[in-house]
């Protein structure tokens, strides 16, 4: 994972819960602070400091990332207003990650791999939208479409009806339906 990715997760802890809480996480971690942004960590420490920050605040390891994909949305909104501003709604804006945001994210990170996602309607009219990684991150992944959701002023409403946690060989976030 790019160190920009650590150093985010960094920002939003010490804005929820204060300099110390994230202090006593990175050094459970083994890690040291500044991060490199461009560094490609390996997904152990990613997810030491993940399990480091889950411990301090008490909650379990999903919680915790989705905790931190809800979190880092707006600071992706303050890095990147472009990718944000120019939708409507969170459904224009996410079909936009596979041939905008994750390709620009590549090229600003040579050697980031972010996920392509899968986009499909459904009959109820819903926006269908398949994950697959070997980091297995849905619960980030869960939390990022729900804070896009929210910018948008949507109803942050999503089954993850498909979880490679649960054994299936990816996972399935069904978006109910916007009010048109
Ligand atoms: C402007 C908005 C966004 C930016 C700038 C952004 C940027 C990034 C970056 C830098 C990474 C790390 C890649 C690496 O270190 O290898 C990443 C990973 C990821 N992104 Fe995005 N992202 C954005 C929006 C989203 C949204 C809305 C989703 C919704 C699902 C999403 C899903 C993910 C996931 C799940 C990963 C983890 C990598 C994995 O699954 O293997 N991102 N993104």
């Amino acid at each position: 994972m790019k160190g920009v990715v650590l150093e985010l997760l960094g920002r939003c802890a010490r804005d929820a819960f204060g300099e110390q809480a994230w202090q006593r996480a990175i050094a459970q971690a083994g890690l040291a602070e500044p991060f490199d942004q461009q560094r490609t960590y390996p997904d152990a420490e990613f997810n030491a400091l993940v399990a480091a920050v889950a411990t301090e605040r008490g909650i379990g390891i999903d919680d915790a990332q989705r905790w931190f994909g809800e979190s880092a949305v707006a600071h992706f909104h303050a890095m990147a207003p472009h990718l944000f501003d120019q939708h409507q709604d969170s459904w224009s804006f996410l079909l936009t990650l596979n041939d905008i945001i994750h390709p620009q994210v590549r090229r600003d990170f040579p050697g980031a791999s972010a996920p392509d996602f899968g986009f499909d309607a459904n009959e109820a009219g819903e926006l269908v939208m398949t994950y697959h990684s070997q980091r297995r991150m849905c619960a980030f992944a869960e939390g990022l479409i729900l804070a896009s959701m929210r910018h948008y002023d949507d109803p942050p409403e999503l089954r993850h009806v498909r979880c490679m946690h649960r054994g299936d060989p990816h996972c399935e976030f069904v978006l109910t339906a916007l009010q048109t």
